[in-house]
């Protein structure tokens, strides 16, 4: 059917822990062309991932390229109708690389990487006997040594951030000459490369994925860097989500301006138009992600979720914050079932073979592959599968590991209850995993709340866009919201005993080791 797009156009590149992809979008916000490029994830050691920085450059690249020739081809438009680009990305994922060459020393360090447990413990030894210091000479409430930044950062210790991921690499590659080193989240190296070198800056939504930066300030924090021994030097300098950073120097977008960088669960809460406070998303991707917008207030969770910086769309425009709960594995889980066991062939077909029977038989997978993330915070789980009888098989299986993310969503869902007060009235969905309409009716019969898909499953990458269009005055207001399908909790299914079976198993995956 013959589309008519409505000029100008936006490009977003998203940049991913699975894949990279570039969207041209119209002004209306539909989809004129894309191109998506897997992305290899090297495993040089258990619980090692990795990137190739270089080949996430040219993936970058060739994905531009690609729609940029169907452009040209079927006669869209003029270079000159792209106003602007956008970029959002896998955040926390750490690179440092040589300005002068352009190279980068060492593979970038994936989020899900657990290598950092030592230089965790590390630190989490060294904010025990700061605290025991600070508590000795003020009376201070009791303060867990994870959490001993939290209060600056809102993030507590743990792998996932970047600090400890720039520390090894600081600490593990001699290489490294930090008098010619930048570092960055990908959105800088994305930007440092796109303008040729020219600018080294991230947004406030990567950089507060970092445990670096001062979520009231919005600055790199002294006390954040001299705890982890960064040097300033090797950090981007911070910018809001929303403005003109430099212009694209070579290639088919030659000229063209970056115009927004936005972390890709931040930039999905754009994209679902999240824009008040108390609204949530949730995005169902490599991991899975759980924001909930709690306007221009800092919430501090006691209840093992992320505070983070949700958007500040303009220099001048106010910041918003979030509460998040950042689940490590989702469609990671059915991917390891495809490529590591050989269940299927891809996730249609697990789908297929999930919902071949009524449930799991009572067994369970906890897929604490990369530890557990929110609300329980174990860099040492490790995943398990209980309840096995004679009568599993892979469908059952299956089953189970679509339930899990379920599960875990219903997890941080309770969290997100009790530190915001709140009772969500539904909750919007994206990602890849939620084209699964049997993901999505288990995961509203578990939470037994309304699951909302958007009629526009890109809303990672069109929130860059939009961003990108507001800096370039393509929009000014937030657009409508289209709901694509809503599914609504069975009444008559009580979930409560699973999920006191699901406790017990999450209770396994932590406890069998020391
Ligand atoms: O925090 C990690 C997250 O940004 C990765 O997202 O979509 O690549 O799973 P995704």
């Amino acid at each position: 059917q013959q589309i008519n797009f409505e000029k100008p156009f936006i490009g977003s590149i998203d940049q991913g822990t699975s894949s990279t992809r570039f969207i041209l979008f119209d002004s209306k916000g539909d989809t004129v062309l894309s191109h998506q490029i897997p992305l290899k994830q090297y495993h040089p050691n258990p619980g090692w991932v990795e990137h190739d920085g270089l080949e996430i450059i040219n993936s970058v690249n060739e994905c531009i390229s690609q729609v940029l020739n169907k452009y040209k081809e079927t006669n869209i438009g003029e270079i000159s109708d792209i106003k602007a680009i956008g970029i959002t990305n896998q955040r926390e994922t750490t690179i440092v690389w040589d300005k002068n060459t352009g190279k980068p020393y060492h593979n970038a360090i994936v989020w899900s990487d657990t290598r950092t447990s030592s230089i965790v413990n590390r630190f989490n030894t060294k904010a025990e006997s700061l605290l025991k210091k600070e508590q000795q000479s003020q009376s201070q409430q009791q303060i867990v040594p994870k959490d001993y930044l939290r209060d600056i950062c809102g993030l507590p210790i743990a792998n996932y951030f970047s600090a400890v991921k720039l520390r090894w690499l600081i600490e593990n590659v001699p290489e490294i000459d930090q008098s010619n080193a930048l570092a960055g989240t990908i959105d800088s190296w994305l930007v440092w490369n796109l303008t040729n070198k020219k600018t080294h800056i991230t947004d406030v939504t990567n950089a507060s994925r970092t445990m670096l930066m001062n979520l009231a300030t919005l600055e790199w924090d002294s006390k954040l860097c001299d705890f982890f021994d960064v040097p300033n030097s090797l950090l981007p300098k911070i910018c809001s989500s929303a403005e003109i950073y430099g212009h694209v120097e070579s290639g088919p977008l030659a000229g063209v301006p970056i115009a927004s960088v936005l972390g890709d669960q931040q930039s999905a809460m754009v994209g679902q138009m999240c824009f008040d406070k108390g609204q949530a998303k949730n995005t169902y991707g490599t991991g899975c992600f759980l924001l909930y917008n709690t306007g221009d207030d800092i919430v501090h969770s006691k209840h093992g979720l992320l505070t983070t910086v949700c958007y500040k769309l303009g220099k001048d425009s106010p910041v918003h914050y979030a509460l998040e709960g950042s689940i490590a594995v989702a469609g990671a889980g059915v991917k390891w079932l495809i490529e590591n066991l050989g269940f299927a062939n891809n996730s249609k077909e697990i789908e297929a073979l999930a919902n071949s029977v009524q449930d799991t038989g009572g067994m369970y997978i906890v897929p604490a592959f990369s530890g557990l993330f929110a609300p329980h915070w174990r860099d040492d789980a490790r995943g398990v599968m209980v309840g096995l009888t004679h009568h599993t098989n892979k469908a059952h299986i299956a089953r189970a590991m679509l339930e899990s993310t379920c599960f875990q969503t219903y997890e941080v869902l309770k969290s997100m209850e009790k530190d915001s007060n709140d009772k969500l009235v539904e909750l919007r969905v994206d990602g890849g995993m939620t084209m699964n309409d049997l993901l999505l009716q288990i995961q509203a019969d578990i939470l037994g709340l309304p699951v909302v898909r958007p009629h526009n499953l890109e809303t990672t990458c069109f929130g860059a866009a939009y961003a990108a269009g507001l800096t370039v005055g393509v929009w000014s207001s937030a657009m409508q919201f289209h709901i694509g399908k809503r599914f609504t909790p069975n009444p008559n299914i009580d979930h409560m005993k699973r999920i006191n079976d699901w406790h017990k198993a999450v209770s396994k995956s932590v406890d069998w080791v020391d």
